[in-house]
């Protein structure tokens, strides 16, 4: 099932005996499609690069409670449990079969209440915006993803959508906390408050109260439509945002977009107690999965980001750098890059520009 490279299992069974010896064993959900690809130029680019960390290959098919639920298998909760950090290649999701996205099952079950996606412009790959250095955190867990929806009567339908203090505060919270120690300078709450009063209202009545207590973040709220206006004419005013589970979803993209797209873009679903899985946001590519195609950017990237979150700074700051070299120099570029390189060309092309 997994690809030979990736059969290297963690001995330790707990994270901190894993830390103790300054290694750190991940979950790594290698994911369906150009999934298996992409992970394998993870794997070879850390391993080349020392990076300290145990990889521990897991199966996600997903698998039926009695009660008919859909989960994720328990050797992945289990898994999880002992390691608290997950990588994740995508996951189909199956349309029109009565099946629940996995993605969202695997937030649900790990409580992974914030998403987070760093969009800054790269070098080397031009788009319409060279000055983009921003962060979009998104709540995650509730607003209309709560699956709460009901036929009234027949022809008349209601979609809930639910907001509560509790994730609101901890959102609000993870963003301050994330300014502060990313070295970022304002926060921006994105609502919908002159619509949704009380629903969009509380969420920003929490952002306000959090905002309080970060004197040194510069605060300011803006309608999500006055948002979208100012992110495609002026993205460089914009620092980290925070905002609902829905809007959080679009204007990410959109972030994604003003970079350079999907391929590029990694990030992180973060929950309580350190837990954390870090993904790539593209899908599965099925039009090119196994043909060496892919590009292993945004998963790159997310592992990256899992560095930093693991404090494993000098390693994280090695690999983006030789990541970054490599999409500039533009030789041995993917061709959603505009190259002609395979996903082979370009990992061995970031393993050679390791400093
Ligand atoms: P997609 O992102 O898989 O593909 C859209 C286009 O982008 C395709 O032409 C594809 O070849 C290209 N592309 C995507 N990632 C690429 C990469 N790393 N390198 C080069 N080209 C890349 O979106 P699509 O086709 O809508 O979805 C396919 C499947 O992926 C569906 O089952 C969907 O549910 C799933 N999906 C999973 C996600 C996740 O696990 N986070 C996110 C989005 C979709």
């Amino acid at each position: 099932m997994f690809s030979p490279v990736l059969r290297r299992v963690c001995l330790s069974s707990r994270s901190s005996l894993a830390r103790a010896s300054s290694t750190q064993c991940v979950t790594l959900i290698e994911g369906d499609g150009i999934g298996p690809e992409i992970s394998r130029a993870v794997v070879k680019v850390f391993e080349a690069a020392d990076a300290p960390i145990t990889w521990e290959p897991v199966d996600v098919s997903p698998v039926k409670t009695p009660d008919g639920r859909v989960t994720v298998p328990e050797g992945v909760i289990q898994s999880m449990e002992r390691n608290k950090i997950g990588l994740k290649g995508p996951l189909e999701t199956q349309i029109g079969k009565g099946s629940v996205s996995l993605n969202l099952t695997l937030r649900r079950v790990f409580s992974l209440y914030a998403n987070v996606r760093p969009c800054r412009s790269v070098e080397g790959y031009k788009t319409g915006y060279d000055d983009v250095d921003l962060v979009t955190i998104r709540e995650n867990t509730e607003g209309e993803y709560s699956g709460i929806e009901h036929e009234v009567i027949d022809g008349v339908v209601q979609s809930i959508k639910l907001i509560t203090h509790k994730a609101s505060m901890r959102v609000a919270e993870f963003a301050f906390n994330y300014a502060r120690s990313a070295g970022r300078k304002s926060v921006t709450a994105v609502h919908k408050s002159n619509i949704m009063r009380r629903a969009d209202g509380l969420f920003l009545a929490c952002c306000a109260e959090v905002a309080s207590q970060y004197p040194d973040i510069e605060y300011r709220d803006m309608y999500l439509d006055t948002a979208c206006l100012h992110l495609v004419k002026r993205p460089h005013v914009f620092d980290v945002l925070v905002m609902p589970n829905l809007y959080g979803d679009i204007l990410s993209d959109l972030c994604a977009g003003l970079v350079g797209g999907l391929g590029l873009t990694p990030s992180g679903n973060i929950g309580a107690d350190g837990v954390a899985i870090f993904e790539a946001v593209h899908g599965t590519a099925p039009d090119i999965a196994g043909q060496d195609k892919a590009n292993p950017t945004a998963l790159l990237l997310s592992a990256v980001m899992m560095l930093h979150h693991l404090s494993f700074t000098q390693h994280a700051d090695r690999i983006q750098a030789a990541i970054l070299e490599t999409i500039r120099e533009g030789k041995f570029v993917t061709r959603d890059l505009g190259g002609g390189a395979s996903c082979t060309e370009y990992t061995n092309r970031i393993i050679a520009s390791l400093k």
